[in-house]
């Protein structure tokens, strides 16, 4: 494996659910770190990844328990600056000569207080100016005797051991969750700690740019790629990117189910072939996929329709470039992170979402993947850096089966000609307002019934809809986004009034969980 040419910082994960954050605190320092799960912590993969320094994270077991997780003994041997952080605070005074126990009325969960025990050390540099620092535990067990070489930097009502370290061998162990919101002052421990490490914080996004540039041209040499364009920002910033390492070796198809959103397909098209000169193909197959959808009202069958003929459209036409070698894909860092999982057994399906799986396998493609190391707000930071305008980079997620998810029950072209304007209106509302930013994703669901109203003397009898929008940081959790009544009694007004056929409209204030984003 090759690894990125930057200083590099090890997360070991434990398990923890927020382990994804430390990586984001360190990459808002210009470090550049990966998480591994701790199995595959070995020495060969040590000697290999020579990182500069290692975190290890949180995580839900006991190191009291049998079989519990450890890390390699190796780790401690690297000579370079270790930080572990709750669970990986108790592992490290297990196994390098201190005591665990179990809770016994000392266990703690949330806010808690950190005052210092001694003189003020590196990793506490801009800490304890209010005499004490308010930090999130969450932890049963507890260290009850520190290792030799450590000494107490910091200590909290339930945690005599909240900061301990070995300045010799610059080994720092907290008991708290830096990485989380509730430590306000948590992300100046990190800084410390990268710096007392030595990174210099050259991972910026020019940087990055340039060395995916080079790491294209090498894995792709002179071989044609295709990449799948969906107009959402990671194929967007991947197919850019790309296309500026091999020019047009690169083509792009951009496949129009007929699902897409008003004037979608013509500012894709417009925006890649006339503004970025790619080559692309517009995959006209509005008729093949909402013939197969006709009548059909089960939202799983309508996914897998949706999901078949996607990858047989994009087969067939990416077929048209010939004897293409690689798929370009813009996967991101999150889907790549491998979970550590206690807990065994897999998790439910709740709805199949629509991609290319598979794709690669059957088409005997090798993938171009040059967003595996971003989150996604580094991939829209990338983005600007390649010249993609902000207001490209800004939208909304868009889901790959489009507005079918948004049309419960079946599919007709009146209702999603109908559903198009509501949501044309209901979008330009939002940006009028200034509140596009603040959202995460917004749209409109276009409801299978009709209701009755009034409208000037006569009746109507037409489609109600449902508003949606929320907040989010990932679309995995999210909640309703508190619109002011008057916004939404302006919106239902304008759309009632600009929309033939919705006579009805609602506003969805389903958080998730329980509920889902989409409707389908
Ligand atoms: P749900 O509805 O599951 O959606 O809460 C979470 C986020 O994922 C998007 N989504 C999809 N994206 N293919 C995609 O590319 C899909 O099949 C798909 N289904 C949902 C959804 O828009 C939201 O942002």
């Amino acid at each position: 494996m090759t690894h990125s040419s930057h200083d590099r910082l090890l997360i070991v994960d434990f398990g923890s659910q927020v382990t994804q954050l430390i990586a984001r605190r360190l990459r808002e320092l210009n470090v550049y770190c990966e998480i591994h799960p701790y199995q595959n912590v070995t020495a060969e993969f040590l000697r290999d990844f020579a990182p500069k320094a290692v975190i290890l994270s949180g995580g839900p077991a006991s190191v009291i328990d049998e079989g519990s997780p450890r890390p390699t003994a190796d780790i401690f041997d690297l000579g370079v600056p270790i930080l572990g952080i709750c669970y990986g605070q108790q592992v490290m005074m297990q196994m390098l000569g201190g005591k665990v126990e179990r809770g016994h009325g000392t266990a703690e969960f949330g806010r808690a207080y950190v005052t210092p025990a001694r003189d003020r050390i590196d990793l506490l540099h801009g800490w304890f100016e209010a005499d004490r620092e308010q930090v999130w535990m969450s932890h049963g067990d507890h260290v009850s005797a520190i290792a030799p070489g450590f000494a107490v930097y910091g200590t909290s009502p339930n945690a005599p051991f909240a900061v301990t370290a070995d300045l010799n061998r610059n080994f720092f162990a907290v008991q708290f969750h830096p990485e989380v919101h509730h430590t306000p002052n948590g992300a100046r421990l990190y800084e410390n700690f990268v710096r007392l490490a030595g990174f210099t914080g050259d991972w910026t996004m020019g940087a990055y740019r340039d060395e995916a540039i080079r790491k294209i041209r090498e894995q792709v040499g002179d071989a044609k790629v295709i990449c799948g364009l969906s107009g959402g920002v990671d194929s967007s910033v991947a197919a850019v990117l790309i296309h500026e390492a091999i020019g047009d070796q690169l083509t792009c198809v951009f496949v129009d189910h007929g699902l897409l959103r008003q004037g979608e397909a013509e500012e894709v098209v417009t925006m890649f072939r006339d503004h970025y000169n790619m080559p692309l193909i517009h995959a006209d197959e509005q008729e093949l996929f909402l013939g197969a959808l006709d009548g059909q009202s089960d939202p799983e069958t309508k996914r897998k329709i949706i999901g078949k003929l996607f990858i047989d459209v994009f087969q067939k036409h990416a077929g048209e470039v010939g004897g293409a070698e690689f798929l370009a894909q813009g996967t991101l860092y999150p889907d790549v992170i491998e979970s550590v999982s206690f807990s065994g057994g897999p998790s439910v399906t709740i709805k199949s979402h629509h991609n290319v799986g598979g794709l690669p396998e059957k088409m005997g493609l090798k993938l171009v993947e040059p967003l595996r190391e971003l989150f996604k707000d580094e991939v829209r930071e990338l983005g600007r850096e390649l010249g993609l305008p902000p207001s490209f980079i800004g939208r909304h997620p868009f889901p790959g089966p489009g507005l079918a998810i948004r049309c419960p029950g079946e599919i007709t072209r009146e209702k999603l000609e109908i559903l198009r304007k509501a949501d044309a209106v209901y979008i330009d509302q939002i940006r009028k307002h200034g509140l596009y930013d603040d959202i995460w994703q917004a749209f409109v669901a276009i409801l299978p019934v009709r209701t009755v109203g009034v409208m000037g003397d006569g009746r109507t009898y037409d489609y109600a809809c449902a508003l949606r929008a929320v907040t989010s940081v990932d679309g995995m959790t999210a909640d309703y986004y508190p619109f002011s009544h008057e916004f939404l009694g302006e919106t239902a007004t304008r759309i009632i009034n600009e929309v033939t056929g919705i006579n009805r409209v609602t506003y969805d204030i389903t958080s998730k969980p329980p509920g889902t984003i989409e409707w389908e």
